[in-house]
């Protein structure tokens, strides 16, 4: 296809209706009635909307296959329709969030699970795929932490690269792949207060070394698309800010790819103040290098007043519109615009058994034991189990950007406990409990708790507290809950927590009443089952947080890659008054970055380097022996610490880690190479590279406990 023949041919007006993305919901074959609506609001003809370029929300093989059929007919040039959607973490087999994706870090399983994703959402005609969310988050009070894979850069890179390779695979014309968008550009996740939408303040420093990282990962795994973000960034609104979106994104970091507008954000440049009305917003949003305009329609309002007035060349809308020809190109949309996406297809596909095992494998994998006093667990199949809470049979295990997924194909909890032992086993009192005045009977819980040899309290919480714009002042978990928790905790019968929710949470009293604590997150369609599994022992304990559980809201933001400051609180002297601490907790979060408990504890000993500098290809080396009497996967993590640079260095940051298989007894030697691009960081000016100086090298089972070594580069 001569896309720049085609691109000469168009209208002006043509070309800014194809960088303009509209709702499925007006997408309708024969038209009509639709026009009338919203889309008369947004001064939008008949015409545009055949002329448009891209499609939000349209689902399923025989709605997109009829509208692309219609719109192809409808368009001058017939050039095909790209249809984007969020497939945050699964289509119609939803796995994991990906708080709880980033947990398994496995980047390699969560790569098959996203290449399952792919399958099925293309098969139901989606092309473009509004992830990987490769947004930095260490504030739980900002409801998407749900959406982020965590508080680490390095971590967060390997699953955002891990993600787009899923979604694209090796072709963008394999009709399994689906174009990734990597989002949203960018540090949406440092909003202010943890407040959702709110303005991001970041030096240079802390935007290059910190928040930049993941979504350069995911553009060098070939992401075809960015987004930008809704948040004002030192000022100026990502989707109006040219430094971000031409000097660094196209200068630096060389992508070519279309970027579009979060939903509304063009507009929103009136609200945030920097355009005077919707004709300055689309004018500076196209400057700032947004191609397409997601969910308004001021490119197409003002477009060809612009033009004319000479305020906007259209020369930028031509490489705009090129930018989404290209995409479509590649996408091997002009040979085959249905990209053999059928009902049938869907059929054969969609939460098949293969994916749905996937699912319960990636979910058992994300589950974090957060505690086992007495070694609870794995509980007995002989074990009398009240199951006792809102989410004992709850089916809305999904979680948030779950549009496509079915709560009633969702495996509740006491379904998959059923798979365990037979139903005489379990005495079941739900409730609901999930606000202030859901009806929860405390008596019928406390009975049925007496009866038991064991409690599996089932808590969390509600899907709609988790996801965008669900900003919490408090980490707790919602009021009936902790009324049932504490009347349960007072029988003093052995009691395990399983926690169903999309952030870290204020665990203080759980975490000490509690004889074991299990971290579920939303864990998809066959959640209930993966739970059970890791219970009952049928697999292992393997998660570990990415995410810091704070031990009181006051500590947010909490992060284990911070820095020293100059009176750091570990110093000797601890009795101190005049050190960087609160008064009232202690600095370190309840439960740490790395944190996750298997079913036998890990002896770490022996950390010892090759040499002394690391420019002699140095190694190092630690034993880790299995103490207990069940398997372990341990995941042994490497940090490093620079400790005298040109700037702040974090305390420690993850380099490198690896899983560890151990069988009871077993030791085992685990060899880490260090590098010295471990010891790089990003400068102010861009520009990375390590510094010489002194270097502490530290290995062990998460960020806060850990054994040290020192080494010069
Ligand atoms: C939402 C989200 C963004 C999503 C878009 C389209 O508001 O911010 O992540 O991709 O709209 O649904």
């Amino acid at each position: 296809m001569n896309l720049h023949a085609l691109l000469e041919n168009m209208t002006l007006r043509e070309k800014l209706a194809q960088l303009t993305q509209l709702d499925g919901q007006f997408h309708v074959p024969g038209g009509g009635e639709e026009l009338t609506g919203p889309l008369h609001d947004m001064h939008i003809r008949e015409e545009d909307v055949a002329a448009s370029g891209s499609v939000l929300g349209a689902i399923g093989a025989q709605r997109t296959r009829a509208i692309q059929e219609q719109h192809l007919k409808a368009d001058r040039h017939h050039i095909p329709l790209l249809f984007m959607l969020d497939v945050i973490h699964g289509f119609r087999t939803i796995f994991p969030i990906p708080l709880a994706l980033g947990c398994t870090w496995d980047p390699e399983l969560v790569q098959e699970a996203m290449r399952v994703a792919a399958k099925e959402a293309s098969a139901a005609g989606i092309h473009v795929n509004f992830s990987p969310m490769a947004d930095l988050v260490r504030d739980a009070r900002w409801g998407r932490v749900m959406e982020s894979t965590g508080e680490d850069p390095y971590l967060n890179g390997l699953f955002a690269a891990a993600f787009v390779r899923g979604y694209q695979g090796d072709d963008l014309r394999d009709p399994d792949s689906l174009a990734a968008c990597v989002k949203h550009l960018a540090a949406y996740g440092a909003a202010e207060a943890g407040r959702d939408y709110n303005a991001v303040e970041l030096g240079q420093y802390a935007l290059r070394a910190f928040y930049f990282p993941a979504y350069q990962a995911a553009l060098d795994a070939g992401a075809a698309m960015v987004m930008s973000s809704f948040n004002a960034l030192n000022g100026i609104p990502s989707t109006a800010n040219a430094w971000l979106l031409r000097d660094v994104l196209r200068g630096e970091w060389k992508f070519n790819g279309p970027v579009i507008s979060d939903w509304g954000a063009v507009q929103e440049l009136v609200n945030h103040g920097v355009a005077e009305d919707g004709r300055e917003a689309g004018l500076k949003a196209l400057k700032a290098g947004v191609e397409i305009e997601m969910m308004t329609s001021d490119y197409l309002q003002y477009g060809e007043e612009l033009v004319e007035t000479g305020e906007l060349d259209e020369a930028l809308v031509d490489q705009a519109v090129l930018r989404l020809l290209e995409l479509k190109e590649k996408m091997g949309l002009f040979d085959d615009p249905y990209r053999q996406a059928s009902p049938e297809k869907e059929k054969a596909v969609l939460g098949c058994p293969a994916h749905r095992q996937l699912a319960r494998k990636t979910a058992a994998r994300s589950l974090v034991l957060l505690k086992n006093e007495g070694n609870l667990l794995p509980l007995s199949k002989e074990s009398r189990v009240a199951v006792i809470g809102p989410y004992g049979t709850a089916r809305h295990l999904l979680g948030g950007w779950s549009c496509t997924g079915r709560d009633e194909e969702t495996v509740s909890l006491y379904e998959g406990l059923l798979e365990k032992a037979p139903a005489s086993r379990f005495s079941v009192c739900a409730g609901a409990g999930f606000y202030p005045d859901d009806p929860l009977s405390l008596d019928e819980a406390v009975a049925a708790a007496r009866e038991a040899d064991v409690v599996l309290l089932a808590l969390g919480e509600h899907p709609d507290m988790s996801g965008e714009a669900t900003s919490r002042a408090f980490l707790d978990i919602p009021a009936g809950q902790t009324e049932l928790a504490r009347a349960v905790f007072a029988l003093g019968k052995p009691t395990a927590v399983v926690l169903f929710n999309g952030r870290p949470l204020d665990l203080r009293e759980i975490s000490e009443k509690a004889d074991a604590v299990v971290e579920a997150w939303f864990p998809g369609s066959e959640g209930g089952a993966a739970v059970a599994d890791l219970l009952y022992g049928d697999v292992l304990p393997q998660g570990r947080l990415t995410m810091s559980f704070p031990y009181a809201v006051g500590q947010v933001p909490v992060y284990y890659n911070g820095f020293n400051t100059g009176r750091p609180i570990d110093r000797e002297w601890s009795d101190q008054r005049y050190l960087s601490r609160y008064i009232d907790i202690p600095n370190a979060p309840l439960y740490p970055f790395g944190f996750g408990l298997n079913f036998s504890s890990v002896k770490y000993e022996g950390l010892r380097l090759s040499g002394r500098c690391a420019e002699s290809n140095l190694e190092a080396r630690v034993t880790l022996t299995n103490m207990g009497e069940y398997p372990a996967e341990e995941v042994a993590q490497l940090y490093i610490r620079d400790v005298s640079a040109s700037v702040v260095r974090p305390v420690k940051e993850l380099k490198a880690y690896r899983r560890v298989p151990l069988a009871p007894g077993e030791s085992r030697e685990v060899v880490f190479p260090v590098n010295t691009d471990m010891l790089a960081f990003v400068h102010e000016d861009g520009s990375r590279y390590a510094e010489p100086g002194r270097f502490r090298l530290m290995v062990g089972p998460h960020a806060a406990e850990l054994l040290e070594t020192e080494f010069t580069l």
